[in-house]
């Protein structure tokens, strides 16, 4: 990251010699995600930690430690943005790592538990995770495809499953974006009758080949009003603060808005919670064996994310097209360009 124009420039860097349980990774492919951008917005340019993006990727092992015995040197490998926890907590406990009392250690910008580091993400060619936060690639998954599934696919994955939706359940997805792309998938393949609620009536079309049966424009009071407590389940994705109201309206009697994308103070008419008894909730990431579960009902189902593959020279390219929301529906990085 150079200076407040939020761009990307390439530099070398040291990754840490591998600790007993720790596995170096060969990065092929790395997702950018929009949550890159945010953190570019709010870096400082460089003057307290460079910050390296990147957190959702696949790769190949290269070296273990001698406490590794779940992968082995060339085992094709997966990883996301969370790269340790405590272990210990009740959260932990529950393989809700994700949750972590002590706040998870994310995969950039976090502090390493045992020497203090700032994390380095994942647009580089190189990585040491502990092994425990690395999860075998199913092999029928296309690497630079699958690489969203580790952060976009996970983050939308935890709340569909936690509020059981399957066969019969209505699902409202706000905002097409790598999410939301994402979110739509897995809903068609959980059963459910799924709509994607977005301002870009361009993306019909998409929204249908992706599985929807509609897309209800954002932007049109008619057709949000026309959908008035049609969905148990509302994700919402959406990457900049907007008014929650018209989306609750959108949510059944009982249902819930799981509102995921842009993470901050919200408020809320407590009426749009109280006409139908709607829930507001949120979610983020995924623990270790909703990760791995994750993992294998995308195999099972075929679900990868929709791709537009870059050489990583190109990564300004994409930040800049992802600002202005031209992307159908994940940027990904081949990095096999740094050598
Ligand atoms: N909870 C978590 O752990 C977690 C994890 C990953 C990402 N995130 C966050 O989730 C958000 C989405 O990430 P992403 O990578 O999917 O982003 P993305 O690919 O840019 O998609 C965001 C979508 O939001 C809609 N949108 C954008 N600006 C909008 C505006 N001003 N008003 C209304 N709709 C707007 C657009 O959809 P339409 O054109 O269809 O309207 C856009 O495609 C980001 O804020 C990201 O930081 C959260
Ligand atoms: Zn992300
Ligand atoms: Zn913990």
């Amino acid at each position: 990251m150079d200076g407040p124009t939020a761009t990307l420039r390439r530099t070398s860097l040291e990754r840490r010699d591998l600790r007993p349980d720790d596995l170096a990774i060969q990065i092929d492919y790395c997702g950018v995600c929009h949550t890159d951008l945010h953190a570019l917005g709010h870096h400082d340019g460089g003057a307290g930690h460079p910050l390296v993006p990147g957190h959702e990727f696949t790769g190949v092992v290269t070296e273990t430690g001698p406490e590794v015995t779940r992968f082995s040197v060339g085992d094709h490998v997966a990883v996301g943005n969370i790269v340790d926890s405590c272990g210990e907590c009740a959260m932990c406990r529950a393989g809700q790592e994700n949750f972590c009392h002590t706040f998870p250690t994310l995969t950039y910008g976090g502090t390493d538990r045992q020497d203090g580091s700032t994390t380095l993400g994942g647009y580089s060619r190189e990585y040491v995770v502990r092994d425990r936060f690395a999860y075998p690639l199913p092999s029928g998954l296309d690497p630079a495809a699958a690489a969203p599934l580790l952060c976009a696919g996970i983050t939308v994955w935890e709340p569909l499953h936690a509020l059981g939706v399957g066969p019969g359940s209505r699902v409202g997805v706000a905002g097409l974006g790598g999410l939301g792309h994402l979110a739509v998938k897995m809903a068609v393949a959980l059963g459910a009758m799924t709509s994607v609620i977005s301002r870009s009536p361009d993306k019909a079309d998409d929204a249908h080949r992706l599985g929807a049966h509609e897309l209800i424009v954002s932007t049109e009071p008619e057709q949000m009003a026309r959908a008035r407590d049609r969905f148990d389940v509302v994700i919402d994705t959406i990457s900049a603060p907007h008014d929650l109201g018209p989306y609750l309206r959108l949510v059944a009697m009982d249902g819930t808005l799981s509102h995921l994308g842009h993470l901050g103070p919200v408020t809320v008419e407590t009426m749009d919670l109280l006409v139908g008894r709607k829930k507001l909730s949120s979610a983020g990431s995924g623990g270790r064996p909703a990760t791995a579960a994750m993992l294998d009902f995308c195999a099972d189902q075929g679900i990868t994310a929709e791709i537009e593959l870059l050489p990583s020279a190109r990564v300004n390219e994409a930040l800049a097209r992802l600002r202005r929301n031209d992307v159908h529906y994940r940027f990904v990085l081949d990095m096999s360009d740094l050598g």
